[in-house]
């Protein structure tokens, strides 16, 4: 039946790196290996992200952006994440629904309520195991600042919100921890992949 891994953490935290390296390493052993991202990830999906992620940050309120994404996660997962994982590919994602928990959950107000109540109804599907690269803010902001470019990215909101979203992260960590794992990501970048390759493997094997 596949399996389901996720990426999480903070702008900046290396995420997206692992994420590759783990595509690359399990690839390597000739395991069936789907990369892939959100927002986006699938034509439609990635549609929807240009309408997230550019233009004025305040074009949406924080309730239209949890359908926004919760939108692009439905086509993606119905386009891409279920039919991989029904081939018994190992589908790898940089961001899933954590993140709407997140950023949209936790931004602006209290809405973790609405996400987690339209995840039930339209997503419904947890990954297997989500790893959390867990960083310092104010170095995750300042590699994050570093490689900007058209997209205006939530680390806009600067170090305060990327401090709650750190510590959102590791409460959800804490709320379901048999599926998170935590990593910590101000270590090399050798030694991260090394303990993500650990924790994958562990799931595989189960
Ligand atoms: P992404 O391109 O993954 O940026 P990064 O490489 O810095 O992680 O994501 C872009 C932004 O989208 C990021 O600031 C987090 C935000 N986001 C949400 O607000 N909600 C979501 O559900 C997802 C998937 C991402």
């Amino acid at each position: 039946m596949g399996r389901f891994i996720t990426f999480e953490g903070i702008d900046g935290s290396g995420k997206s790196t692992q994420a590759r390296l783990l595509a690359e390493a399990l690839g390597a052993q000739g395991i069936d290996v789907v990369l892939t991202r959100e927002p986006g990830g699938s034509p439609g999906a990635d549609e929807i992200r240009r309408l997230v992620l550019e233009g004025d940050p305040d074009r949406w309120s924080a309730e239209t952006e949890i359908l926004l994404f919760t939108a692009a996660r439905r086509d993606h997962l119905e386009r891409l994440i279920a039919p991989a994982l029904r081939d018994g590919k190992v589908v790898i994602c940089d961001r899933y629904a954590d993140s709407t928990r997140m950023y949209q959950g936790l931004s602006r107000g209290d809405l973790r309520a609405q996400v987690d109540a339209l995840h039930a109804l339209m997503i419904g599907r947890e990954p297997d195991l989500t790893l959390l690269i867990d960083m310092d803010p104010a170095k995750g902001l300042a590699r994050a600042k570093g490689r900007q470019g058209h997209e205006e990215r939530f680390e806009d909101f600067g170090l305060e919100l990327q401090q709650k979203m750190r510590a959102g992260f590791l409460a959800l960590a804490g709320e379901v921890p048999a599926r998170f794992r935590i990593v910590d990501g101000d270590k090399p970048p050798e030694e991260v992949a090394r303990e993500v390759m650990a924790h994958a493997q562990e799931e595989l094997r189960r």
